[in-house]
């Protein structure tokens, strides 16, 4: 398998409304894509496409070299939503173990892998809590917890670092880029620049359209700047100048 995710000039939207122009991108076993986009970029709509749960309007998505949208590829896909999903009458292990138990983790690995999801993003202690006393970086933190816990070999992920303070992101990092040595493949979508630098490969996106993509290193040279901020600035007004 040469690729995990392999989109085609999609051209994708909401009724008569386009919303992506034309976006192509492959994403190889093991690598860390991040999409990076001003709001209402369309990063959300891009990974809904590539989850599924949009059909093209134009073009093509495969996953795992299937063409989405295909239901059962979706127990191979570890998907934190841009909005939290989670019950709160329940605590936050017995979150973890319904959505795992949903994603058909057996019970018996659940003892092991729900506290080690769990250490990923530092709530080891609030587990017992029930999530009506969790804040919003908690929840988003238990979000990514059960994101991880099925051991997908990709995970899809929107906005993970949001509400997040920045020992616990490089934390989180440390971990994403354990799991991409595995092989796990990584598409997370955010707007802050420094997770940018931590991918493999940055894909901007600004109304609709890839305005540049490539290695960290290959864009900040192909711009002549030092850092990825200075290249979504200069694409962006390139953009406005065409
Ligand atoms: N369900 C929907 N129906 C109609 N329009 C939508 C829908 N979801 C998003 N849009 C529109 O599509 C465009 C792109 O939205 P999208 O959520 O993909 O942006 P985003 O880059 O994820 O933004 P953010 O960073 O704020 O999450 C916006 O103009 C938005 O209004
Ligand atoms: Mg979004």
């Amino acid at each position: 398998m040469a690729t995990v995710i392999n989109v085609s000039h999609l051209t994708q939207g909401y009724g008569k409304t386009i919303v992506l122009h034309d976006i192509s991108l492959q994403v190889a076993p093991g690598q860390i894509l991040a999409l990076i986009g001003p709001s209402g970029a369309g990063k959300t709509t891009l990974v809904s496409a590539i989850m599924g749960m949009l059909r093209p309007k134009s073009g093509t998505v495969e996953v795992l070299d299937t063409p989405m949208p295909d239901r059962a590829l979706l127990a191979k896909i570890g998907y934190m939503a841009q909005t939290d999903a989670l019950y709160d009458e329940l605590t936050g292990r017995e979150n973890l173990a319904f959505f795992g138990t949903m994603q058909g983790v057996l019970k018996i690995e659940l003892k092991q892998r729900i506290p080690r999801a769990a250490a990923v993003v530092d709530l080891q202690g609030d587990l017992d809590k029930p999530l009506k006393d969790y804040s919003g970086g908690m929840r988003r933190r238990l979000s990514l917890a059960i994101a991880l816990l099925a051991d997908p070999p990709l995970l899809i992920l929107d906005e993970p670092t949001v509400g997040i303070d920045p020992e616990l992101r490089q934390q989180i990092w440390a971990e994403l880029h354990r799991m991409a040595k595995r092989g796990i493949t990584i598409l997370l979508t955010t707007h802050v620049m420094e997770d940018a630098e931590e991918a493999d490969q940055v894909m901007m996106i600004r109304q609709g359209a890839a305005i540049a993509q490539g290695t960290p290193a290959a864009l900040t040279a192909q711009y002549h700047v030092d850092s990825i901020e200075q290249v979504f600035l200069q694409a962006g007004r390139d953009q406005d100048a065409r």
